[in-house]
């Protein structure tokens, strides 16, 4: 374990600036925002900043923010360069009087872009405990990416930035896995799970904890992005204009007063596009995930948007559109929710499956990097995601003026209701067994359901016995009374004797008796099921 003292001296902050980052805080074709440290006695700083070949520096002073972490204690800088002309190559330092960063350069975006590209990356989170995190092959990993790719603006990631964000471990491990990166090219951050999460010992992962308000992202980055996310929620939460298109940055807490920004935010957006950057996926690949936290939340805020792009399973997808629990073919009518894989060879432990709300998915296993390309031309954007090496996995244009997305895929429309467990079709389980709606009331068929997930089932005559998330219920044939063990309850209809001589029950009933969740797809004639769990069952030996 290593002291505060010995860190100072690998990692910790010295006088002269380090963690150089530039963003987009104001028109990003007329500012640029840069961010560095120092240690905690430099108490004042400023950027320069010219036109690439002019003879006068612009100064900028900075903002500065006190940054108390586990192992350090430092002083953040912003410095706001304003005043910019578009589609202009400038230079910059950094610091005080006496302890400067080199000279660096940047580009402005264009007024008005006819065409740009940006880099989507998620999951970069690399290392364990034992410093210093190691993030060099990072580095590699995103030049290599911006040499195959020189027309990209900005990076945009989708969370898990870090291993272990309430540590200064990772923080500095990161930074110094993107010099030569982020000096020249905006960095937007999106929060993800890790980025807020912290150990009281870290060393010994002891006592996890999430802090709500992501306090180490939100001292270091408070004056990179704009401020201008839902009160009590700023910086993990921000929105940001490059050309035709409006960003919102969505951070993982507090989504009941998210998805009133959010709301807000897309009804008075003027853009062409829409985009919103969340770590959690809504439309999941995972056998076991939740999005119980977010997508009921945020639901109406996000289906505002165009695309939602993701990370946290570290495996690629791509939804159909999708909006009020319907899954469409035109984007018009709904939103593509764009999970990304691991952009740091940190391929899917989670075991990737067919679901029926995505049409495109690739199980990311190998040891390789994912990340994607978003190229914006007007209406039309195309995304690419791309495993390490330029190979592509999915590429897709999604066009606004003809109301289309190419490769063509169309949303499925049964005729006979299919059973639905976390976006997975139960397929030849279920395929002579649809759901039937008999007097408002959703009739499933409970035992193939909860075997199909995992759980244990015991069948009798006239009755199923089902064990599933700690509790336990029997549901009887021709009663609504459900015996569990913590008392009986009443489900709106009587159980059944329906196909292939199966009990159905009533989905109230299902839902009440295992705290489940159920939506009825409309349009698609999907009847499905969600858990908060992500516990994976298996038959009792
Ligand atoms: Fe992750
Ligand atoms: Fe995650």
């Amino acid at each position: 374990m290593i002291t505060k003292e010995e860190w100072k001296k690998i990692r910790g902050s010295k006088k002269s600036p380090d963690h150089i980052m530039l963003s987009f805080n104001g028109d990003a074709a007329k500012s640029m925002t840069v961010t560095w440290r120092t240690d905690a006695e430099i108490d004042a700083g400023y950027a320069l900043f010219r036109k690439k070949g002019a003879a006068e520096w612009k100064k900028a002073e900075a903002e500065i923010g006190r940054f108390d972490s586990d192992m350090d204690s430092s002083n953040i800088f912003w410095a706001h360069m304003n005043g910019l002309e578009p589609d202009t190559e400038y230079e910059y330092t950094c610091g005080n009087d006496e302890y400067r960063s080199e000279v660096y350069n940047f580009r402005t975006s264009e007024e008005d872009p006819k065409v740009f590209e940006f880099l989507c990356l998620t999951d970069i989170q690399h290392g364990a405990a034992e410093p210093p995190a190691d993030y060099s092959e990072l580095n590699g990993i995103i030049k290599e990416i911006l040499k195959k790719h020189p027309n990209v603006r900005f990076i945009l990631t989708a969370g898990d930035n870090t291993n272990c964000g309430q540590t200064d471990i990772q923080w500095t491990g990161l930074f110094d896995g993107l010099k030569g990166i982020i000096e020249h090219i905006p960095f937007m951050m999106a929060l993800g799970n890790h980025d807020d999460m912290g150990f009281e010992n870290y060393f010994e992962y002891k006592n996890k904890y999430y802090s709500e308000k992501a306090e180490y992202f939100s001292k270091q980055f408070k004056g990179s992005y704009p401020y201008n996310g839902p009160d009590g929620w700023k910086t993990a939460n921000y929105s940001f204009d490059y050309g035709n298109s409006h960003f919102c940055v969505i951070g993982t807490s507090g989504p009941e007063y998210i998805n009133e920004w959010l709301i807000k935010e897309a009804d008075t957006c003027k853009k062409t596009w829409k985009f919103g950057s969340h770590h959690f996926p809504i439309c999941y690949q995972g056998s076991d995930l939740s999005c119980e936290d977010s997508y009921p939340m945020m639901r109406e805020g996000m289906e505002k948007f165009d695309v939602i792009f993701s990370g946290h399973e570290h495996c690629f997808s791509r939804s159909y559109p999708r909006r009020n629990d319907n899954l469409y073919d035109k984007p018009s009518e709904g939103t593509v929710f764009y999970n990304m894989g691991s952009g740091h060879r940190n391929p899917c432990r989670l075991l990737a499956t067919p679901k029926l709300w995505n049409c495109a998915y690739y199980p990311h296993e190998e040891e390789k990097s994912m990340y994607a390309i978003v190229k914006s031309e007007g209406s039309r954007i195309t995304l690419t995601s791309y495993l390490e090496g330029d190979i592509a996995v999915d590429r897709c244009v999604i066009d606004k003026e003809n109301d289309s997305i190419c490769p063509v895929a169309r949303a499925p429309i049964f005729s006979a209701t299919r059973l639905m467990f976390k976006g997975a079709d139960l397929g030849i389980c279920a395929r002579t067994l649809p759901c039937e709606m008999i007097d408002g009331t959703w009739f499933v068929p409970a035992a193939v359901l909860f075997r199909y997930i995992g759980f244990d089932v015991t069948l009798e005559k006239n009755a199923v016995t089902i064990e599933a998330y700690g509790h336990k219920a029997t549901f009887t044939e021709n009663s609504a009374a459900t015996v569990t063990e913590s008392g009986n309850f009443e489900m709106s209809a009587a159980v059944r004797r329906m196909h292939r001589d199966q009990l159905y029950v009533p989905a109230d009933g299902v839902c009440k008796a295992f705290g489940m969740r159920c939506e009825f797809f409309e349009r698609n004639n999907i009847l499905s099921f969600e858990h908060e769990s992500e516990f994976d069952p298996v038959p009792t030996r």
